[in-house]
């Protein structure tokens, strides 16, 4: 596995004759998980040269403290990496990769009005800038997201589409634990018991039809996910069904819809996320 710690190390390699394209590109945070690991065999499976980027961009940390305390661990992560068999890492220092960066503010249209938006101001201006900008060294033909990260995979479709980029969005299904938590470098910070509870958060929004009839209003479902939130310890952001592809929200819980439960809470100092699809039947 190459590594490459430099924007001009990057520049030479993507011009190599090692450099068969297409390329699949995996952009991540480091403290890497199965889920990341996924990723990259994905891409691995779909192109002739895939490899991953590390790089913890403050550009969309809206909370200090946030950002600090981001896991990082990078023996680790180039370890897995290399089992893996990542063909290269890329993992610059913030001011080698941002120096001579200003970020574009980019038309995110509606989807930015809703869910994290209003929760995290700047927060996907920060990652639209720092994707495109990887997507401009790297070169990649096609790039691999998670969609537990389901409105930044939105923003991400919607920014390589409005700006023509050539590169191909593959969103892959969120990888869970065994108790239904879905896989995120912060579950570093949770302790068992709230590992556990936050399991069980993960299940219940995925058992919506079960529990609830059709037509029952959101605001019904929402009061019941906000009740075990609290029930558990935790300090409920939003809780939403909406429209997969424009993220509008919808009123009702509805099989006539395809929808997506979509879930923000802190567990202590930790915020998570996660969400569910339902399709229409
Ligand atoms: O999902 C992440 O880890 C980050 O938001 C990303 C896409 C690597 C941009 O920094």
């Amino acid at each position: 596995m190459k590594i490459l710690k430099t924007a001009e190390e990057l520049a030479r390699f993507v011009e190599s004759t090692d450099f068969n394209h297409p390329v699949g590109f995996v952009p991540t945070m480091g403290a890497l998980h199965e889920g990341h690991i996924t990723l990259l065999k994905k891409a691995k499976e779909q192109n002739k040269t895939a490899g991953v980027s590390i790089f913890v961009n403050p550009l969309q940390f809206n909370n200090a403290s946030d950002f600090t305390n981001y896991p990082i661990d990078t023996d680790n992560d180039i370890r897995l990496l290399q089992e893996a068999g990542a063909d290269f890492l890329f993992i610059p220092q913030k001011e080698n990769l941002l120096h001579h960066f200003t970020p574009p503010v980019y038309d995110l249209a509606k989807l930015n009005d809703v869910m994290e938006g209003p929760f995290r101001p700047g927060h996907f201006q920060g990652v639209a800038g720092i994707v495109h900008l990887l997507f401009s060294l790297v070169k990649p033909d096609r790039a691999y997201f998670g969609e537990k990260d389901f409105q930044q995979l939105a923003v991400i479709r919607h920014m390589t589409k409005t700006l023509n980029l050539p590169v191909e969005i593959v969103g892959c299904p969120t990888v869970r634990e065994a108790n239904g938590l879905a896989m995120s470098s912060r579950n570093r910070r949770l302790s068992d018991e709230q590992k556990e509870k936050a399991g069980a958060i993960s299940r219940f929004i995925c058992s919506l039809r079960e529990v609830f009839p059709e037509n029952t209003p959101t605001e019904i479902i929402r009061q019941e996910v906000f009740r075990q939130l609290e029930q558990r310890g935790f300090v409920p952001d939003y809780f939403e069904l909406c429209n997969p592809d424009t993220l509008e929200p919808s009123s009702l819980f509805s099989s006539a819809l395809s929808l997506q439960a979509c879930i923000a809470y802190h567990a202590g100092e930790v915020r998570l996320i996660d969400n569910c699809a339902y399709t229409s039947v």
